[in-house]
């Protein structure tokens, strides 16, 4: 189409231009006019860039100094101490609280009273202290397994579920018993482990949630009182001594 533009040589009358006679720089010269010569070779990065990356690279060198843990195996291991060895990781007190501020909170509270006519009460509760017919056994079937339907805790009805605890390993449950029987201004005895352990494999077959009429019919029993041990004995006061 361009060449229509190109005036006809007398001579070549009614032939079209042969490409060798068509001046291709006066045709693009207009349009080339227009643009900018393509610059040449590589041009610097620029500064803001720059300095994007370089925060971009400190801040991740900042990242893994306060989080990796110093690429220790043991920094992923929930029951590590968080206050660098001040506090011990296995002591059952703080496993205790943390199991219950990360399972039972949302329902019964950090009050421990609940919230009346959805979640029953821990504190003062005659399921946790078992009071009348209530013994440890109970106590320990309500965590494995859960418990459902009707239900009076502390002369409030309620009618609701909770799911059982089973994923919780023995240690945690006693660990989160002992917490509940001692918080709040509740008293009893600690459950111990092995208690746990030797209902588990008693109810390992059964799935569903008590009733509390299910519970009422089992004879009431008491986790035997853990071995007096001084403080420094425990197996974990040795760990940390070494
Ligand atoms: C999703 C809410 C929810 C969570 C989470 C929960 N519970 Fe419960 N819990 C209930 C309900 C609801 C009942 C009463 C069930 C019924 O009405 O039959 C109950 C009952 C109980 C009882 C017997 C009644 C009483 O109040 O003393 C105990 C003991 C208990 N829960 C302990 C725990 C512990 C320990 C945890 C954490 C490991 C926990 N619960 C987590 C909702 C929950």
């Amino acid at each position: 189409m361009s060449s229509e533009r190109t005036p006809p040589e007398p001579e070549s009358f009614g032939d079209p231009p042969q490409p060798e006679e068509i001046d291709l720089s006066k045709i693009h010269g207009s349009i080339l006019r227009e643009h900018d010569e393509p610059a040449e070779g590589r041009e610097s990065v620029p500064l803001w860039l720059v300095t994007i990356m370089m925060a971009l690279v400190f801040w991740g060198g900042m990242y893994l100094a306060f989080y990796s843990g110093g690429f220790r195996a043991e920094s992923f291991n929930p029951r590590r101490g968080m206050a660098g060895g001040a506090v011990d990781s296995n002591d059952p007190a703080t496993l205790g609280r943390r199991v219950f501020t990360q399972n039972c909170v949302l329902c019964h509270q950090a009050t421990g009273l609940g919230v009346p006519g959805v979640y029953p009460p821990l504190a003062g509760s005659e399921w946790v202290l078992g009071r009348d017919w209530r013994g440890d056994n109970h106590l320990v079937a309500i965590l494995l397994n859960g418990l459902q339907g009707p239900v009076r805790v502390g002369g409030a009805a309620f009618d609701n579920a909770m799911p059982g605890w089973s994923i919780l390993r023995d240690e945690e449950i006693a660990a989160v018993l002992n917490y509940i029987r001692t918080a709040w201004g509740n008293t009893a005895p600690p459950i111990p482990v092995e208690f746990v352990r030797q209902r588990r494999g008693l109810t390992a077959a059964r799935a569903a949630p008590w009733s509390a009429g299910e519970l009422q019919a089992i004879a009431r029993e008491s986790a035997p009182a853990p071995a007096p041990q001084p403080a420094d004995e425990l197996p974990f006061r040795r760990k940390a001594a070494r």
